[in-house]
């Protein structure tokens, strides 16, 4: 089948689903919490089993990296031979509620980071090391067992002050209509919640849940892996991981869910 004909086909078919507009479904479930400020975690958007194995700490595999984590914490490495335990301790104190404010504008270089890019500034501030790859396990390893030490608190970025700009910007691509299909990410996570895309529900959007495992993956994800996931769906362009512009809409995405309890690591299809 040609390129073309496949997409307008693939189109065709996203196009029908979303149209799809009396949603046929139970979930969220009735057991959903209501909450005053209408946030809904996107682990009520997942099916039973999906929810099953986020809640077994036996099954759910994001476990396994906030387990390496605590170890790699403090594997001293670089020619500094430093761990991350040499200056922040125990994680479990130190870490507490950090990873809730993240995107955070980096005071040094006045620019918006994500926690894995915080996590490579102090290896090579820091530690005299190599800056870990984007996505690799390594990374991913920390930026769980961070975001873990956060678990059961609300999310907490800031907008105002320095960060205020990247916010607009990350509003406004919030709103953005992008790519083949022409769709904004509020279309699906504003205007869709819990209609069906093929098989799943859209959810709110949340990142309370992140770095997340992807089952379809076998790995855990980053936010920016999700947006570039995202992305292609609706047939528009990705942008590399770290990119400004998907920081920019992580702040953004991030506050919408200022106030959602931290669950990571969530598990999702
Ligand atoms: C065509 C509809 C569609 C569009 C457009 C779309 N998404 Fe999604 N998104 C989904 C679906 C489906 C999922 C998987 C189910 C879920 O968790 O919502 C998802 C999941 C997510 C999640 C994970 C939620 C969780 O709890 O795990 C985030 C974050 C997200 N999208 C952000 C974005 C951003 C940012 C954009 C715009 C760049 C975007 N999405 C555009 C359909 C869409
Ligand atoms: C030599 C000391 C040192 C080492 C080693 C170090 N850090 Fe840091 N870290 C800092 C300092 C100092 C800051 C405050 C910001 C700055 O000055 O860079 C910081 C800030 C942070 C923050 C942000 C805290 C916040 O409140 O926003 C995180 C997360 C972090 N470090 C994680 C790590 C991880 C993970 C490692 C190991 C890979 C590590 N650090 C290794 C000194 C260190």
């Amino acid at each position: 089948m040609g390129v073309m004909r496949r997409f307008l086909r693939h189109a065709a078919m996203l196009l029908a689903a979303l149209a799809a507009a009396t949603p046929a479904f139970a979930d969220p479930p009735p057991e959903t919490p209501v909450r005053d400020d209408g946030l809904i975690s996107g682990y009520w958007f997942a099916s039973p089993e999906t929810r099953a194995i986020q809640d077994d700490e036996f099954s759910n595999p994001g476990l396994l990296y906030v387990d390496r984590g605590a170890l790699r914490w403090r594997e001293p490495d670089g020619a500094a031979e430093k761990s991350c335990a040499s200056c922040h301790d125990d994680g479990v104190e130190t870490m507490a509620g950090v990873g809730a404010t993240y995107p955070k504008v980096d005071e040094a270089s006045g620019a918006l980071i994500n926690l894995g890019e915080r996590v490579n500034m102090c290896r090579v501030r820091h530690m005299d090391a190599k800056p870990l790859e984007t996505e690799s396990e390594p990374l991913l390893d920390l930026t769980a067992y961070i975001m873990h030490q956060s678990q059961g608190m609300p999310m907490a970025v800031t907008i105002d002050g320095p960060a205020a700009p990247f916010f607009e910007h990350g509003q406004a691509l919030y709103n953005q209509r992008v790519g083949q299909m022409d769709l904004a990410c509020t279309m699906c996570h504003d205007q869709r919640v819990g209609h069906y895309l093929r098989a799943e529900h859209i959810s709110q959007g949340h990142l309370n849940g992140f770095p997340t495992y992807m089952m379809r993956w076998g790995t855990m994800a980053s936010p920016h892996r999700r947006f570039q996931f995202c992305n292609e769906q609706a047939r528009a362009e990705p942008l590399p991981i770290n990119h400004p512009d998907y920081n920019a809409l992580e702040l953004y995405i991030a506050w919408r869910g200022n106030g959602l309890e931290i669950e990571t690591p969530a598990v999702r299809r």
